[in-house]
C-alpha cells in the first residue's frame, strides 16, 4: 500500500493557497501546514461556538462537547486514556510547568537524566532543578554523529537514585528515531519515570504512546497539522503522584493539574481536526481499524514509508558531498525527514539562497543550541535544516536537491 499524496494534498489549503504556489515547503519542523479539518473547526468555533464552554446553552454545550471530543479522539489515537491528555499552550511551556511539579516531589539527593540531544525545551528547565540540590546528570551524545547510545546511560542509572530520564524521540536537528521503548523499558528498571519529547516525531505519525510505556509524552500540535498547542499525555500513575499545578480545586481531575493557564477553547476544540485527518486518510486507503490506536499505527506506516523512499535519496546525495556535514544517520530507516547540514557559511544565507530557488527552509540553531555546540558546530553559523512530511512529493524533493547543487 503507497500514500495517496494528491489525496493527501488535497486536505491542506495551502497547496491551493496562490501566494503559496511554486514554492516548495522544507521547513515543516518549525511548524507544518495545517489541515483543512482543523481550519473549518476553527472557523466554526469562532463563528458559532465562541461562548465559555460547559453552560447549559446550547452554543456552550456544543463548544465543551468539542473540546471533549478532541481530548478523546486523540487520546484514543495515542493508546491512552482520556484524562491522560491534556492540553497546554506549547510544549515548552508544559515542561516548565512539569518541571515545577517535579521540583516539589524531589527530594535533596535525587538524580535525574537530562541529554544534550535535546531542544532546550526538554532540557533547561529540568536541568534548573540543580538548583535545588537534584544531581542533574547528563546522557551524551557522540560527537562525531550526534547518536544517543543506550549503553552510556546504563551507568547513569546504576545507583537506583534516578527518579526521572528526559530524553527525545528525534532530536530536532539530529534527526535519528530514539527506541523510546527499549529507552523507557531500561529506566523503568532502574525505578525511574520517562519523560519523552515527540515534538519532532509525532508529526511523522502519532505513536502509540501506550505501547512504547513512557509516562509522559509531549508534542506541538502545530507542527502535526493542527493549531498552536503543546499536548502532552501524563499518565496516571506519575500525574497523580506530582502536586497539582492548577487551582487548588481542579487537583481532582489529572488532565487540568499540569495546565495552570486557562486552555484555549477554540484551539484545544480544533485538534479534533487532526484525528478527523487521520481517519480520512485511513478511510481513503481502507485501513480503518477496530480501534483508533490501530488505524493511528497504520497510517502511521503510510506515512514512514512514503517519506523514507523521498529521503533515501536527499541523504545519499549530501553523504557524498566533502563540502557539508551532514548530521545524523545516513539510513532514511533510522531516522525522520528532519535533515540537518552545517556549511562553511552561514546556514541562513543559504537558506535565503534557496528561495531564490522556490525552496522555504531555515538556517540557524532552532534552539538546539546544546546538541550543536556538542557536536562542534560553530553557532554563528548554525545548520541549514531542510525537514518535510508526508504531504511532500517526489517531484518538490528533486527541484530540492537540483537548488541544493546550485546554491552549495
Ligand atoms: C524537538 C522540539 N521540542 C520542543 C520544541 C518546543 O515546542 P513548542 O514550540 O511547542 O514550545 C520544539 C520546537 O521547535 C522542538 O523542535
Amino acid at each position: 500500500m503507497t500514500l495517496d499524496v494528491d489525496f493527501v494534498r488535497s486536505q491542506f489549503p495551502a497547496f491551493d493557497e496562490p501566494s503559496l504556489q511554486g514554492q516548495a515547503f522544507f521547513e515543516n519542523a518549525g511548524g507544518s501546514y495545517t489541515c483543512g479539518q482543523v481550519i473549518d473547526r476553527l472557523t466554526r468555533f469562532y463563528r458559532e461556538r465562541k461562548v465559555q464552554p460547559y453552560a447549559p446553552y446550547a452554543a456552550s454545550e456544543a463548544a465543551g462537547a468539542e473540546m471533549d471530543e478532541a481530548r478523546r479522539r486523540l487520546a484514543a489515537l495515542l493508546g491512552v486514556e482520556t484524562d491522560e491528555l491534556s492540553f497546554g499552550p506549547s510544549t515548552t511551556q508544559n515542561t516548565y510547568v512539569l518541571a515545577n511539579a517535579f521540583r516539589r516531589w524531589l527530594s535533596p539527593g535525587d538524580a535525574i537524566i537530562v541529554t544534550n540531544q535535546d531542544h532546550e525545551a526538554n532540557s533547561g528547565p529540568w536541568r534548573r532543578l540543580a538548583d535545588e540540590g537534584i544531581d542533574v546528570r547528563e546522557w551524551r551524545i557522540d560527537p562525531a554523529t550526534g547518536h544517543l547510545d543506550p549503553e552510556l546511560l546504563e551507568p547513569l542509572l546504576a545507583d537506583g537514585n534516578v527518579r526521572l530520564l528526559c530524553f527525545p524521540h528525534c532530536s530536532n536537528v539530529v534527526g535519528e528515531v530514539n527506541d523510546v521503548a527499549a529507552i523507557t523499558a531500561l529506566a523503568h528498571a532502574a525505578g525511574a519515570f520517562v519523560c519523552v519529547d515527540g515534538v519532532s516525531y509525532a508529526p511523522h505519525g502519532l505513536p502509540d504512546v501506550g505501547t512504547l510505556g513512557a509516562d509522559i509524552y509531549l508534542f506541538s500540535a502545530y507542527k502535526t497539522y493542527g493549531p498552536h498547542q503543546g499536548l502532552m499525555v501524563v499518565r496516571r500513575q506519575i500525574g497523580s503522584a506530582l502536586p497539582n499545578q492548577a487551582h487548588y480545586f481542579n487537583g481532582e481531575t489529572l488532565y487540568k493539574r499540569f495546565t495552570p493557564a486557562g486552555p484555549d477553547h477554540a484551539q484545544v476544540a480544533a485538534c479534533s481536526g487532526i484525528a478527523d485527518y487521520i481517519d480520512a486518510v485511513a478511510a481513503h486507503h481502507g485501513m480503518a481499524m477496530q480501534t483508533p490506536s490501530m488505524t493511528g499505527a497504520a497510517v502511521h506506516g503510510l506515512m514512514r514509508s512514503h517519506e523514507s523512499e523521498l529521503l533515501q535519496p536527499l541523504l545519499d546525495d549530501l553523504a557524498s558531498r566533502n563540502d557539508v556535514r551532514l548530521l545524523g544517520p545516513r539510513e532514511a530507516t533510522r531516522r525522520a525527514p528532519t535533515v540537518a547540514i552545517a556549511l562553511d557559511r552561514p546556514a541562513e544565507a543559504a537558506a535565503a539562497e534557496l528561495a531564490a530557488h522556490g525552496i522555504m527552509a531555515g538556517g540557524g540553531d532552532f534552539y538546539a543550541v546544546r546538541p550543536l555546540e556538542a557536536m562542534g558546530i560553530e553557532l554563528t553559523k548554525g545548520v541549514l535544516r531542510l525537514s518535510f512530511v508526508h504531504y511532500t512529493t517526489q517531484q518538490e524533493v528533486d527541484r530540492l536537491r537540483t537548488a541544493l547543487d546550485t546554491v552549495l
